[in-house]
């Protein structure tokens, strides 16, 4: 098998430098990033490349902003473990997408099993998000503000901020956000839109309430979790993805990787994957407004995906020792390929954010 990669990999030349990232700006996205974990640092091949500009110009923490993590008992906020992510980012030059604010999952406790009126809710969500952005405030490219808020129906997830408020959360999360911190790209982030077309327009059906309620949203996040042999085509996404850009929207990809099932994986299945890659990475460059990519790991000793799908995984870019699999040449040959076809996205935009973080805070313009 290891001989196959290294075939792969000569057979296309551009690729056997790691410059994801690299290759990705020069395509026109904005970044190509990966979700970070603290415990990356003690595998040192991976973590060589996942400091990398060339190869990673963004992250995105995998749990250390999640809310149990953040605010694990009431009023009390813990941002070690963030902090330690976000300014690894900056020291490398890297945008961060921050990850998340309102979610049903890996909520505390004293949250999940409160009891909770509308104004009681609203104040425990203006609280979290108005501590946790004004403490990242100027370091976020991107927040997810609401995540996972539907079921795969399309309808509404019952969670506890929907059970208090009603559908008026979702304005009132991003009203939230936005007078937290006005510099950064607000998003509603959700899996299984690539799949399901009455879960996509629940997507557009949040994004509207938000937009008529007077309150900016900037895009949508598409996880992008997806399986070998199920992945739509590159023109049944780029469709999905125009749904958002329809309404104004940013899109990403968030939390992209291509989970294989049986395993073990064989040389069809991994030719298949890299086919499947190619058609979501496609899909972003066919879409002016797709502003990047995020795979969640990028090596499969870094996936959470054999834990919570059992008898699935081998589903990213790299192999077990952090050597790069075919999706890994199909995705840098496709990247290379869509060299100078579009403009380079927001440049300006982008230099203005890294730089201003340097001196904390310095000119709020909230
Ligand atoms: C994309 O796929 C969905 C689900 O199979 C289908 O309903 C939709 O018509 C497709 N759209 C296009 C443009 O291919
Ligand atoms: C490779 O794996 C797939 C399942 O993912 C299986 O259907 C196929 O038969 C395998 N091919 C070989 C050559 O083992």
């Amino acid at each position: 098998m290891k001989i196959a990669f290294v075939t792969g990999i000569l057979a296309s030349p551009l690729v056997v430098l790691a410059q994801l990232n690299a290759l990705a700006k020069d395509a026109g996205l904005l970044y190509f990033g990966t979700a970070v974990s603290p415990g990356d640092s003690n595998d040192a091949p991976y973590y060589r490349l996942e400091n990398d500009i060339k190869n990673f110009g963004q992250y995105t923490p995998d749990n250390a902003q999640k809310w149990d993590a953040l605010q694990p008992s009431r009023g009390s906020f813990s941002y070690g473990a963030a902090d330690a992510i976000v300014n690894r980012a900056l020291s490398n030059k890297m945008l961060m997408r921050c990850h998340t604010l309102v979610w049903y999952s890996q909520l505390p406790g004293w949250v999940s099993s409160g009891s909770w009126t509308k104004d009681t809710m609203t104040a425990v969500m203006q609280t979290h998000i108005s501590n946790v952005m004004g403490h990242f405030k100027g370091k976020c490219y991107a927040w997810d503000v609401i995540n996972e808020a539907l079921e795969d129906d399309g309808s509404y997830r019952n969670n506890p901020f929907l059970k208090a408020l009603g559908d008026s959360y979702f304005a009132l999360s991003f009203k939230f956000a936005a007078a937290a911190d006005a510099t950064t790209k607000l998003y509603y982030n959700d899996y299984n839109l690539e799949y399901f077309p009455v879960k996509a327009d629940g997507a557009v059906r949040i994004a509207k309430l938000v937009q008529a309620a007077g309150v900016p949203i900037h895009g949508v996040g598409l996880q992008a979790h997806m399986t070998v042999g199920r992945t739509p085509s590159r023109a049944n996404l780029t469709w999905t993805l125009n749904k958002y850009t329809a309404l104004g929207l940013d899109v990403a990809y968030t939390e992209l990787d291509v989970r294989i099932k049986p395993l073990p994986s064989n040389s069809s299945s991994l030719q298949a994957q890299a086919k499947e890659y190619e058609a979501i990475v496609g899909s972003c460059l066919d879409v002016p407004r797709c502003v990047g990519i995020t795979v969640w790991g990028f090596g499969d000793s870094h996936s959470w995906i054999p834990s919570t799908f059992p008898g699935a995984g081998d589903s990213n870019l790299y192999d077990k020792n952090s050597k790069p699999k075919p999706a890994f040449s199909s995705v840098s040959a496709l990247l290379a390929s869509a060299s100078g076809k579009r403009p380079p996205w927001n440049t300006a935009a982008s230099t203005t954010l890294l730089t201003t973080t340097k001196p904390a805070v310095a000119t709020p313009t909230a």
